[in-house]
């Protein structure tokens, strides 16, 4: 099985494709398949070029940090959650995130979803219980992992600077179920980040790797204008 991956060695240089040559177990996860590849110090592409280890980012490999969010045979995903032998024995081609700016190969920047919400003042600062009693949807929204694969696929987010997309809006919804007192504030901020832009596509639904409802957080978050 050949492996294509999108390769970048840093922010400034360009981007090429290198193909390698995949003959491990076909159980293995995408986060696998890297970590095969790089196992070796000679690494070689499938025409036996020299090569360097390929970057990418992993912490859980459990599908509970984010980290290794890409985009694999044209779908964004985690790797570690993205199975070879679910491609039937096809080709996997590989490429970073595209609405952040590359690191290196595979690693992106997802600083600005943090920074967004830094900005907006989103935090729900001192614990207090929650005001809201739907537990249920507070929980799930809480999942989010700031992956950035909501982002990804949708049509309104282009760099994050005026429309900060579904994390965001899920963040408004958790920080106003737990303090009311900040409701007039986040409705403000969320129609200004998010509402007035957001086209309902879902999209963010489709790949959200936790299956966080987001249309039930911006329904709840249009009820606070
Ligand atoms: S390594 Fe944590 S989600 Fe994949």
């Amino acid at each position: 099985m050949k492996v294509k991956i999108l390769r970048q060695l840093s922010p400034d240089s360009s981007p090429y494709w290198e193909i390698f040559e995949y003959d491990g177990p076909l159980d293995n996860s995408v986060a696998g398949v890297l970590d095969y590849i790089n196992y070796h110090d000679d690494i070689s592409d499938v025409e036996g070029n020299a090569t360097t280890r390929i970057g990418w980012e992993c912490s859980c490999l459990q599908g509970m940090c984010g980290a290794c969010a890409m985009v694999v045979n044209g779908k964004p995903v985690l790797a570690c959650e993205t199975f070879v032998r679910d491609f039937h024995g096809k080709d996997i081609e590989i490429r970073p995130l595209r609405k952040f700016p590359v690191v290196h190969d595979l690693m992106v920047d997802r600083s600005s979803i943090h920074e967004n919400l830094k900005a907006a003042n989103i935090c729900i600062g001192e614990y207090r219980p929650s005001e809201d009693t739907d537990f249920e949807h507070q929980y799930t929204a809480a999942k989010c992992l700031k992956c950035g694969l909501c982002l990804e696929v949708c049509p309104n987010y282009v760099n994050g600077r005026s429309f900060y997309g579904a994390a965001f809006a899920n963040d408004c919804y958790l920080v106003a179920s737990r303090n009311q007192s900040k409701s007039r504030m986040i409705g403000e901020i969320y129609g200004r980040a998010f509402g007035r832009d957001c086209s309902k596509s879902l999209s963010c639904m489709d790949v959200c790797p936790v299956k966080i409802p987001t249309l039930s957080s911006i329904a709840r978050l249009n009820r606070l204008k």
